[in-house]
C-alpha cells in the first residue's frame, strides 16, 4: 500500500529512519453503527462555522493582543490548528461556552517562538497554509511543508504564492518546504485567476500589516471570508469589499486584540436540511443564516421539499418521495461543493435521473462506489455523475474517504434498509461537532463503536 492511500485510510505517515515511510499509528478505529429507516424529526443547532474559525485562528498571529473568539466549534481540524498555534509560541486557552454555546478560545501571540509550522501537523490539515500571510507580516518568514486536507483531488496553491510573491515575498520550495521571506510586505494590485476562498483570505491577512493599499480582485464571496473581514476590522485593519469580488485592504502597523463570535456553519446547517428531505421527515434547523444556504433551499424546494425560514432558523419537510434534480457546483452564491456528496446521496433514491456536476475540485466523488454498495445506481463521467434513483438503499459496510463523503454516506445509512457501518470517522471528526448526538437528537439510531481487534500501532515497515 502506498503512502497516500494508507494516509487516506486514517494512518500517520512519517519519515522513517532510512528514509522510507513507517506508519506510525492507526487513527481510523471508530465507526458509525446505523439502523436506518427511521424518519427524522425535530430541532436540532448549529454550530459555528469549520471554515470561518480557522482563518481567524491564523489571524490571531498578526497581533500580540488577546483575541476572544465564541461558538468555535469543538472539531479535529480546530485541535490541530490549535496545537500549531502552540508551537509557534501563542498562548491558546479554550473554555466550555455551555450548553449549545461551542467553545470560546482566548489567544495571546505576544512572543511567537519559531517561523516554522511542523510538517506532520501541516500536511494533516490544508488550513495551516493561512499562517503564510500573517506570519510573513509578522516575522517575516515563514516556513510551512506542503498542506494537506481532505482527498479531492490536486489542491495547488499556487495563487496563495504569486500573490505573496505580488506582495514582495521571496518564496523558495523545496524538499516539500515552502519558505517564503519579506523584510516586510508591500501593498498591490493582485487579481485571483479564479476566486479561491483560502487564497482570498491568506492575501487578506497578509495585506492586513502589509505597508500601503492592496486591491485584491475576483476573489472569493463566501460568507466566511465576510466574517473574516468582521474579525480583522475589530483588530484594526482597515477593509471592505468582502462579499464582493473586489477587496480593498489598507495595511495597518500594529494591530489590537478582538472579540467576535463565529458564524454558524452552512454547510452543517445543509447536511441536516437533506437529512430531513432524504428521510421524509420534519426538522428545524436552528442557528442557521437562512441567506448562507439559499442555494441549498433552491435546490431542495426543486426536489419537493418544503422549506420555511425564519430570522435564524430553517425548517425541511421532506416529500414522500424525493423528485430527482440536476446539481452543479460552483463558488457562493452557487451551489457548494462541500454539499455535493450529501445531494449525490439523497437523490439515490429520488424519482429519476440527476445529473451532478462538480466545477471546483477534480475528485468529488469518492462517496459513489461506496453508495454502490448499498444500492445506488450511479455513473461517474468525468466531472459527471448520474444518479439514477432506486427504490431503496440496503444498510452495507461502507468507508469514508473524506470529510464530506463520510456525511453522504453516514445519510445514506439513515434511510437505507437494516444496519450500516461508516467506517473513517476520524474524518467526519475534522468538520461536524457530536454529529451522532446531534442526529440521535433527531430520532437516528447511530453509534460510535469501537473497531474489535484494530491495530493501535503497525509493524514498522517500508511501504515505498
Ligand atoms: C475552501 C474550503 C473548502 C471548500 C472550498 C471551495 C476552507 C478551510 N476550506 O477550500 O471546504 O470546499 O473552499 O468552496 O475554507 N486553486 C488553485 N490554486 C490555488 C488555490 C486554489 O488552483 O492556489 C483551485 C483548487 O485546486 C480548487 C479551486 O481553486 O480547484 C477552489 O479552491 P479554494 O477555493 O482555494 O478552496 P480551499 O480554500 O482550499
Amino acid at each position: 500500500m502506498n503512502p497516500v492511500s494508507l494516509r487516506s485510510r486514517g494512518f500517520f505517515v512519517t519519515a522513517g529512519p532510512t528514509g522510507g515511510k513507517i506508519a506510525m499509528e492507526y487513527q481510523d478505529k471508530e465507526y458509525y453503527k446505523i439502523e436506518g429507516g427511521v424518519c427524522l424529526s425535530g430541532r436540532v443547532r448549529v454550530s459555528g462555522a469549520k471554515n470561518a474559525v480557522l482563518p481567524m485562528l491564523a489571524a490571531v498571529t498578526l497581533t500580540r493582543a488577546e483575541c476572544i473568539i465564541h461558538h468555535v466549534p469543538s472539531l479535529r481540524d480546530v485541535q490541530v490548528m490549535t496545537q500549531i498555534l502552540r508551537l509557534l509560541g501563542v498562548k491558546v486557552e479554550m473554555v466550555e461556552a455551555g450548553l449549545n454555546g461551542g467553545l470560546t478560545l482566548v489567544t495571546q501571540a505576544d512572543s511567537l517562538t519559531t517561523h516554522v509550522i511542523k510538517d506532520n501537523l501541516s500536511r494533516q490539515m490544508r488550513s495551516s497554509i493561512f499562517l503564510m500571510g500573517p506570519l510573513l507580516g509578522r516575522l517575516g518568514e515563514v516556513r510551512i511543508a506542503y498542506p494537506g486536507g481532505c482527498a479531492i483531488g490536486p489542491r495547488p496553491i499556487d495563487l496563495h504564492l504569486r500573490g505573496l510573491a505580488a506582495m514582495g515575498a521571496r518564496i523558495t520550495e523545496k524538499h516539500g518546504y515552502i519558505l517564503a521571506q519579506a523584510a516586510r510586505l508591500h501593498g498591490a494590485d493582485i487579481h485571483l485567476d479564479f476566486p479561491s476562498v483560502g487564497a482570498t483570505e491568506n492575501l487578506i491577512m497578509a495585506a492586513a500589516t502589509a505597508e500601503g493599499v492592496t486591491t485584491l480582485r475576483n476573489v472569493a464571496k463566501e460568507p466566511e471570508i465576510v466574517d473574516l473581514q468582521n474579525f480583522l476590522s475589530g483588530m484594526g485593519v482597515r477593509i471592505r469589499g468582502a462579499g464582493t469580488d473586489t477587496i480593498r485592504v489598507e495595511g495597518v502597523g500594529r494591530l489590537g486584540g478582538t472579540e467576535h463570535t463565529v458564524i454558524p456553519d452552512r454547510i452543517e446547517a445543509g447536511t441536516f436540511m437533506a437529512s430531513a428531505a432524504f428521510s421524509g421527515g420534519e426538522v428545524r434547523v436552528e442557528n442557521v443564516v437562512p441567506e448562507h444556504v439559499e442555494s441549498i433551499s433552491a435546490k431542495l424546494r426543486e426536489a419537493g421539499v418544503t422549506v420555511q425560514e425564519g430570522r435564524n432558523w430553517i425548517s425541511v419537510k421532506g416529500p414522500r418521495k424525493l423528485k430527482a434534480v440536476d446539481v452543479k457546483t460552483l463558488p457562493y452564491p452557487g451551489f457548494p461543493t462541500d454539499m455535493l456528496p450529501q445531494m449525490m446521496a439523497i437523490m439515490t433514491t429520488a424519482d429519476g435521473s440527476s445529473i451532478i456536476t462538480e466545477t471546483i475540485f477534480e475528485q468529488r466523488f469518492s462517496q459513489a462506489e461506496e453508495l454502490r454498495r448499498m444500492g445506488a445506481n450511479i455513473r461517474i463521467e468525468g466531472r459527471t455523475a448520474v444518479v439514477k434513483g432506486v427504490p431503496g438503499l440496503t444498510g452495507a459496510e461502507v468507508e469514508a474517504s473524506d470529510l464530506r463523503s463520510g456525511a453522504a454516506l453516514v445519510l445514506a445509512g439513515l434511510v437505507a434498509e437494516g444496519t450500516s457501518c461508516v467506517e473513517g470517522v476520524y474524518h467526519i471528526d475534522r468538520g461536524y461537532e457530536n454529529l451522532e448526538g446531534k442526529l440521535r437528537g433527531l430520532g437516528a439510531a447511530i453509534t460510535r463503536e469501537k473497531m474489535q481487534g484494530a491495530a493501535n500501532r503497525l509493524d514498522s515497515g517500508q511501504l515505498d
